[in-house]
């Protein structure tokens, strides 16, 4: 998309994972949805909705998604954060393809490279084993590669990866696994969707912002600065922006 002669191919996103068949064997998705990217990338800033949205697969009890600890930092290219949800109950998928016996200390960092990428890795070890400290080998462990593409201002394309970091030998692990986000993420174009129609039909003034969507304000605000960059003429304003950004309080 966009002008030929803006192309900067030092932005092509960096993604090992999918060259790393050993460690990270993985499979590819595509879902279209009828539903702005905006809608989608929205809703990967807010995992408050996995307790609700994805209760037989990646979910698990919506208070502890409520409770979990997240720290969110400004990047270059937009912004990181991760959750933690420590001493917590593993969610279905992550039961089936680990047998854990207890609680874990289960982890999500998502790198937001804005407008519309998101590159995640997520996982869960028994509880005190010391996954917070680094210590996040021998549970279970997955990474995501998220690429929205606008098609029209209500329509995106969906391109996503799932990649084993648990059972690499196993060929029907890396399969289970891709089943299970797809079923995830079939929930979250339904949803999108018909946010999509309540937004078309109510207009977006009376919604309002709650705790949860501080991720989701910060990367509506990036993009909206790198917008009115591009429309200001490309290499003049993205200094600016940047300043801008870096101020900002979260
Ligand atoms: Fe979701």
């Amino acid at each position: 998309m966009g002008a030929p002669a803006l192309k900067d191919e030092s932005k092509i996103i960096d993604y090992p994972y999918h060259n790393d068949y050993k460690d990270w064997p993985h499979r590819h998705g595509f879902y279209h949805i009828k539903a702005s990217y905006l809608l989608m990338v929205d809703n990967l800033m807010d995992l408050t909705h996995l307790g609700y949205v994805h209760r037989t697969t990646i979910g698990g009890n919506p208070q502890i998604h409520v409770d979990a600890k997240m720290e969110t930092t400004l990047t270059d290219q937009g912004l990181k954060y991760v959750r933690w949800m420590l001493d917590s109950n593993p969610p279905p998928t992550y039961l089936k393809a680990v047998p854990f016996k207890g609680k874990v200390d289960r982890w999500q960092e998502f790198d937001f490279v804005s407008p519309s990428n998101i590159l995640q890795w997520s996982g869960a070890v028994d509880v005190g084993r010391g996954a917070y400290e680094g210590n996040r080998d021998g549970g279970f462990s997955l990474r995501i590669f998220h690429g929205l593409t606008p098609e029209t201002k209500d329509s995106c394309f969906y391109f996503f990866s799932t990649c084993n970091g648990y059972r690499q030998d196993d060929p029907q692990a890396t399969e289970d696994l891709f089943r299970e986000i797809e079923t995830a993420f079939k929930e979250d174009k339904e949803m999108c969707e018909g946010q999509q129609l309540r937004l078309v039909e109510l207009g977006e003034d009376t919604l309002v912002d709650i705790v949860s969507d501080r991720a989701r304000v910060q990367l509506r605000r990036i993009i909206q600065r790198q917008l009115e960059a591009e429309q200001g003429g490309a290499g003049t304003k993205p200094e600016a922006s940047k300043r801008k950004v870096t101020e900002a309080v979260i």
